[in-house]
């Protein structure tokens, strides 16, 4: 049976007690209504650790105002089903005042471009709930979807940067059987936008199939991603990009490890999506 603990309190009681004993925790933070994007975090999780800490919390900091924060889809008793099957332990479901507080963490750099210039505060209010997860839970081990790509981008370098003592494990993306990546915001397209959904990836893959072809120029590259998307009158494309893997630095003459990424808007949701190509040394 999952324990869920609203406390930060009975969190920290519950933890220190295993870690006394030797038990490795890992962690999984979510927002809550789990798909099996979420579940596979969790799995990776119970496969390497001995306890495993789901957090539920729909953070209001990483929410715009004109954004769907009081509409963002819940289901806890769902969760908890889920979360069970996947091998999770103990559930933290805090309220907004248990998470409150006066003190921002922004990450410089790698948090400005691409989510970071459509969504201005998003990072900031990423950054600094994750940092306070974590030194709430102080895990071994942190998971997160490769399914943000930036998210665990700003994740890694806030860990790197503050000496958390986390090892952050970055999770592939899981996709419906089309391709379409999961997210919980995909409730919210009408059946004519989720089926053009999947362009997204299938821009992506032709993108990738291009650098594997011998495309060395990230504009042509970028392209092949906008012409794809093109097709598909009901997206709205807000970027199509190749970068760096590590930095998100944009790239000219493609080398390297490298992530193409994209995002746009079908009807209400944003969608985010994106896949790693590395280009070997000549
Ligand atoms: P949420 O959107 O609930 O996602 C929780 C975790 O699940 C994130 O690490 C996300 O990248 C991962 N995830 C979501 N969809 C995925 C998919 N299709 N494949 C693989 N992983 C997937 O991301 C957040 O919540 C929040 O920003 C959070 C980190 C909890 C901070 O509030």
């Amino acid at each position: 049976m999952t324990d869920v603990l609203t406390t930060i309190d009975e969190l920290r009681d519950r933890l220190d007690a295993a870690r006394a004993t030797g038990s490795r925790v890992g962690f999984v933070p979510t927002m809550g209504y789990l798909h099996d994007g979420h579940a596979t975090l969790v799995r990776a999780a119970r496969a390497a650790c001995d306890v495993v800490v789901v957090s539920i919390f729909v953070n209001p900091l990483q929410f715009a105002p004109d954004e769907d924060l009081a509409a963002y889809p819940r289901d806890l008793a769902r969760d908890l089903r889920i979360i069970e099957a996947a091998g999770g332990d103990v559930v933290f479901h805090p309220d907004v005042d248990e998470m409150s507080g006066a003190t921002t963490v922004t990450v410089a750099g790698v948090s400005e471009g691409f989510e970071g210039a459509s969504r201005p505060t998003h990072f900031a209010g990423v950054a600094t709930v994750v940092t306070k997860l974590l030194a709430i839970v102080g895990p071994c081990r942190a998971y997160f979807g490769e399914k943000d790509y930036q998210q665990l981008c700003v994740v890694r370098r806030l860990v790197a940067d503050l000496s958390l003592p986390a090892e952050v494990v970055g999770v592939p993306v899981v996709r419906e059987p089309d391709g379409l990546a999961m997210s919980s915001r995909n409730v919210y397209l009408t059946p004519a936008e989720r089926a053009v959904a999947p362009t997204l990836y299938a821009a992506l893959g032709a993108a990738r199939a291009a650098v594997l072809d011998g495309a060395r120029d990230a504009a042509a590259v970028e392209a092949v991603m906008r012409r794809v998307v093109a097709t598909a009158e009901l997206i709205d494309l807000d970027y199509a990009a190749v970068v760096d893997a590590a930095t998100l630095a944009p790239v000219d003459r493609l080398s390297g490890e490298l992530r193409l990424l994209i995002a746009g808007r079908l009807g209400r949701p944003r969608l985010l999506d994106n896949v790693g190509v590395t280009v070997p040394p000549v």
